[in-house]
């Protein structure tokens, strides 16, 4: 490979910030996806797919849709402008089909027009979860999978209450259609609400965070592919940056081997780690790199805030990830040499909960029971990175 094919393909290889498309760039996850596809071939079992933001959601939902070839598989991304009707007319219009008409006369031509689904919904006001019930009804030799990714976007309570309806009225009337919702979320609860009733019917799967396996295996693959090599040391650190967010693995990843591709070498040592870091942050996203300025920017230069930011993503933490403030002053004062005092800590750990301080932490609970944790969990790892950034 030439060194310019070799940079045309690190971007289909590494890509940190778009989710997977392909099967053969899509690693690990087999418990979740096989999750999913248990419940689409269970009839009348529908299924929910919650995790944190970046952990690959959207990546999973991918790569499920060219998977089956005996059902129409449509994904649709919910946005905050969305509600029930607008939501299944975009599924709807996706689904298109042509049918033949024979003109009239006496030599009618045979004229093909392609169609959609969702003409049908486009001429009614309202559109109830019974209409989709009944509409789908209509179509009872064909199988359909929906996915609608991004359901955390919807956030009004009427639409949630509608799907949640529509799922178990799937589920006691049609054995032809299955729907998966996808959204970042703690739980179930949180996404489509407390409905007893979708119990039996709505199939939980949680995406995790990567397994140190699955991250070493992007890294491995990746590699391979444009020829690197990588020490067992560098690799470690890289997926301990990563803190179980593939996005990290890919960032560092595609500006270590970005580098090493230009200088025409292939071997990621610890030099290539340090410049990858460093571009990588620059690379990252904007909200992180902005609420991190925020979080330690200081008039006078007194660098306290940094340093408390730095021991909060370096301190113990429960596994919510949350710490407490004694946790933080041990780190705080390891690593500064300092002895200071605990009330000392709590006023900066108060104020960076803030928006002024660029909304970094959520405090949890109250006195001696009081916890921090990072509103982004990828907040951590990027903080991880600036400490590594020399
Ligand atoms: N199974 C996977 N194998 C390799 N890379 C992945 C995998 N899942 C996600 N990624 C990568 O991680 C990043 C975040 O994935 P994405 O699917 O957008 O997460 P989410 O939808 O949960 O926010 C993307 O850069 C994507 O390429
Ligand atoms: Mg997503």
């Amino acid at each position: 490979m030439t060194k310019e094919e070799k940079l045309l393909l690190l971007n289909q290889v590494f890509s940190p910030t778009t989710p997977i498309k392909q099967k053969d760039f899509f690693i690990g996850r087999l418990s979740q996806l096989t999750k999913i596809m248990d419940a689409i071939n269970e009839e009348g079992q529908h299924a929910i797919l919650y995790g944190e933001r970046g952990v690959g959601k959207t990546s999973l939902a991918n790569i499920m849709v060219p998977l089956y070839t005996n059902l129409f598989p449509t994904k649709i991304t919910c946005t905050r402008d969305d509600n029930f009707k607008s939501l299944w007319l975009q599924a709807f219009n996706s689904i298109q089909f042509s049918t033949t008409t024979t003109g009239i006369g006496f030599n009618p031509q045979q004229k093909e027009t392609i169609v959609s689904l969702g003409q049908h919904f486009s001429r009614i006001d309202t559109v109830a979860p019974s209409d989709i019930v009944n509409f789908i009804r209509n179509f009872n030799t064909t199988k359909f999978l929906f996915i609608f990714d991004e359901f955390d976007n919807i956030t009004t309570k009427k639409t949630r209450a509608s799907f949640a309806d529509l799922i178990k009225s799937l589920s006691d009337n049609s054995d032809n259609v299955t729907i998966v919702l996808v959204g970042i979320s703690d739980n179930v609860e949180d996404l489509i609400g407390n409905h007893q009733s979708l119990e039996r019917c709505l199939k939980q799967v949680k995406m995790p965070r990567m397994t140190d396996e699955e991250s070493s295996e992007i890294i491995t693959n990746g590699l391979a592919k444009l020829d690197i090599l990588i020490s067992e040391k560098v690799k470690k650190n890289i997926i301990e940056f990563s803190s179980g967010f593939p996005h990290y693995v890919h960032l560092l990843c595609k500006y270590g081997a970005k580098e090493i591709i230009s200088n025409e070498k292939n071997e990621f040592n610890q030099a290539y780690l340090q410049i990858a870091i460093k571009i990588g942050i620059e690379n990252s996203n904007e909200q992180l790199r902005s609420s991190y300025q925020k979080a330690i920017t200081d008039t006078n230069g007194n660098s306290k805030w940094k340093s408390v930011l730095h021991a909060c993503a370096m301190s113990v933490s429960d596994q919510f990830d949350c710490f407490s403030v004694s946790q933080v002053l041990d780190k705080y004062n390891s690593m500064t040499g300092k002895k200071v005092k605990g009330g000392n800590i709590s006023y900066n750990l108060n104020q960076l909960c803030l928006s002024e301080r660029g909304d970094v932490l959520k405090k949890i609970g109250k006195g001696v029971n009081t916890r921090y944790r990072f509103i982004n969990p990828m907040m951590k790892a990027f903080v991880k990175l600036k400490i590594n950034c020399t």
